[in-house]
């Protein structure tokens, strides 16, 4: 097998799925010299994985800043291991309390509540834009009314939504992505000025609840949380609200016109938005480190190896999904995908993304029955190790 996981290169980001079933076939353990870790691409062996979190941890999984400069560090002071308490990136017990909290916010009800909201985004959205006949998906669809959705309800006034996007962008950057040196201060600097603000939302908060998450997080600190833990939660909450529904919308999109199934007639929705995040999942797999050596077909991985559960490999697992590469709209399990993870870091969003994925494409449906892609436009990923969207999708209608 000379290939290796490159996200540099394009066949890598746009579609792997040759080299991933050799993987399962070949070396479904497989070592990456490319990531520094092992990557499992086995449907049952990824859910396995998910699944027993006292081999598989995820302390410390989720952040990159181990790439920043000491300068960088020294910039960030106490905030240097920021995400250190963030849900995802812990283990039980922290993880239990900390889930147990954030959960609170996403009851059944309250995840319903936000459907005549959302919708209203996208027709707001749609009045806007609709007499010009074409745009960019990506850039002025996919994006506003999702991020616009996530500032509601977390609390953010309208009037800041653009300044905390902004802020939010670079953060993002600067520990999911590693950076040259030079750049890495200005996202320090910009962080730690999106920090100030959280922390001022907070103060507003405890002095004057309102009915949003933040209002809900910060009557929980001194029993149940701590301030920073608040201000990771709301911070992180930014980062699964505000990028992956949308990525998901795209590719969801751009997979749909390519099939020539629109607009997605209503009663097969539900199933058209599962086997879209089955065939083009926006998120691509979890890291875990091993904390004691494991042995997988023939395989050790040594304790404190970094481990890529690769979710993007388990939805193309022909043993789970006969046929893998080809799109059925009524395939009969392709809610069986690990798109929004397994086990106990489950997504605590994934009621909240699959209910915007099914209005997004009821209303898009609806108000744009005759959209199709632009023809002799070149469709681009974005390269990412753990997300996969699109830069740019030019549409018309
Ligand atoms: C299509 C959209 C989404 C995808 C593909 C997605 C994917 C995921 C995945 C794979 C995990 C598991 C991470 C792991 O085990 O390491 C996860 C966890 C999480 N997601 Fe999402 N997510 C989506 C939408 C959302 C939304 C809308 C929110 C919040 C508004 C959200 C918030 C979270 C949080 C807080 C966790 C951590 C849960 C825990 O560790 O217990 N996600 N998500």
């Amino acid at each position: 097998m000379t290939e290796d996981f490159d996200v540099g290169a394009d066949w890598h980001v746009a579609a792997p799925y040759d080299f991933l079933r050799r993987l399962r076939a070949e070396s479904p353990v497989f070592h990456s010299e490319h990531l520094g870790a092992y990557v499992l691409t086995r449907h049952p062996d990824v859910r396995a994985a998910y699944g027993d979190p006292r081999r598989f941890s995820s302390k410390g999984s989720l952040t990159i800043s181990r790439s920043l400069t000491a300068e960088t560090k020294e910039r960030l002071g106490e905030h240097g291991s920021f995400l250190s308490s963030f849900v995802a990136n812990v283990d039980p017990p922290d993880h239990t309390r900390l889930r147990r909290s954030v959960s609170k916010a996403f009851t059944p009800r309250a995840v319903a509540a936000m459907e005549q909201a959302f919708r209203r985004l996208n027709e707001d959205l749609l009045d806007r834009i609709a007499a010009r006949k074409q745009a960019d998906f990506v850039a002025e669809i996919g994006h506003e009314p999702s991020i616009k959705l996530t500032a509601r309800f977390i609390g953010v006034p309208e009037p800041d939504e653009a300044f905390v996007q902004a802020h939010v962008k670079d953060w993002f950057q600067l520990f999911l992505s590693p950076q040259p040196p030079e750049r890495q201060l200005e996202l320090a600097d910009s962080f730690l000025t999106y920090l100030d603000y959280v922390d001022r939302l907070v103060a507003a908060r405890a002095k004057e609840p309102q009915d949003d998450f933040t209002s809900l997080m910060t009557s929980l600190i001194g029993d149940e949380l701590s301030h920073r833990e608040v201000v990771e939660l709301i911070s992180t909450i930014l980062l699964g609200g505000n990028d992956t529904v949308p990525n998901q919308l795209g590719n969801t999109v751009l997979r749909l016109l390519r099939e020539g199934v629109w607009p997605v007639p209503p009663e097969l929705v539900a199933n058209a938005a599962e086997e879209c995040m089955r065939i083009d999942g926006a998120s691509l797999g979890s890291f875990r480190y091993a904390i004691t050596d494991i042995s997988l077909h023939n395989v050790k991985i040594p304790a404190g190896s970094l481990v890529l559960l690769s979710t993007d490999s388990a939805a193309h697992d022909e043993t789970v999904f006969p046929d893998p590469e080809r799109f059925l709209i009524d395939r009969p399990n392709a809610a069986e995908h690990l798109v929004f993870g397994y086990g106990i870091h489950f997504c605590v969003g994934a009621a909240l993304g699959r209910l915007q994925l099914r209005t997004a494409l009821d209303v898009l449906g609806r108000r744009l029955p005759h959209l199709g892609l632009v023809p002799g436009q070149p469709i681009a990923y974005r390269r990412s190790l753990v997300g996969r969207g699109l830069t740019s999708l030019p549409v018309r209608w």
